[in-house]
């Protein structure tokens, strides 16, 4: 075992609303959870104090988007001190969503990390390549590039999750075979020490997303260098649970 704590995030994405998320908090506060594993959930900002009040407080609450200045005139935007200020303690960023359908770039979602960090929150930091990209034989080059503009911005990693999530995997059924999946988290792990530090390599937390359920998490999560996972569809239902639990 490596000593990393498994982390599970859900990333609800845009949707809920008032009842269908008590509902989900319901499950989640009657569960029984792994104390050995990490539990934050992504919510819809304006959802969010919500949330949080119906959470227990051993479960972290996540935006899943900040804007990298404090306040201003950013119309439409939403800082992490408004995150914290309403309860959140993790922060969401550049998820594959945001680059592709917002245009956000490497270095703007790098900019947005160092800013969150700076503020106190703690980061899930998202990469992950296309399936042109895999298919092209692109997939370490393109994670490379996309970690290198990280740690351009970011200099402590303590407060910062890698959450790997190829494109192609995400929202399609599709799901990455552990193989593939500890394939490409072994090539980061390799990438951190050449370019971070042996001790980075060693404790920063790298989890999978992309089409992940309660039927395939354990096996993923038996994997040496999957610390975890970004859940989105199956974030909304009661088998996230069995997918927080899958290392009990
Ligand atoms: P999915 O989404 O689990 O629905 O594939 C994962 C994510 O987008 O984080």
């Amino acid at each position: 075992m490596s000593g990393r704590k498994f982390c599970v995030g859900g990333n609800w994405k845009m949707n809920g609303d008032q009842k269908s998320i008590a509902e989900i908090c319901k499950v989640l506060s009657d569960a029984q959870l792994d104390p050995n594993t990490d539990v934050v959930i992504g919510c819809p900002a304006i959802y969010l104090m919500f949330a949080r009040n119906l959470l227990p407080c051993s479960i972290g609450v996540a935006g899943q988007n900040a804007y990298k200045v404090a306040k201003g005139a950013f119309t439409g935007e939403i800082s992490p001190a408004m995150l914290k200020d309403v309860g959140a303690d993790w922060v969401i960023l550049g998820h594959s969503e945001r680059r592709a359908i917002f245009k956000e770039s490497d270095e703007l979602i790098a900019e947005k990390a160092e800013h969150a960090l700076a503020e106190g929150l703690k980061v899930i930091a998202c990469i992950g390549e296309t399936l042109e990209e895999r298919e092209a034989g692109r997939t370490n080059e393109v994670v490379a590039r996309q970690m290198c503009a990280y740690a351009k911005k970011i200099r402590d990693w303590t407060n910062v999750v890698v959450a790997y999530e190829p494109v192609w995997a995400i929202g399609t059924g599709k799901t990455a075979t552990p193989d593939q999946a500890q394939e490409v988290h072994a090539f980061l792990r390799q990438w951190l020490t050449e370019n971070i530090s042996k001790e980075v390599s060693n404790t920063l937390r790298i989890q999978y997303g992309g089409s992940v359920t309660a039927a395939n998490a354990k096996e993923l999560a038996k994997k040496p260098d999957i610390d975890g996972f970004l859940v989105g569809g199956a974030s909304l239902k009661p088998e996230f649970v069995d997918i927080v639990n899958a290392r009990k």
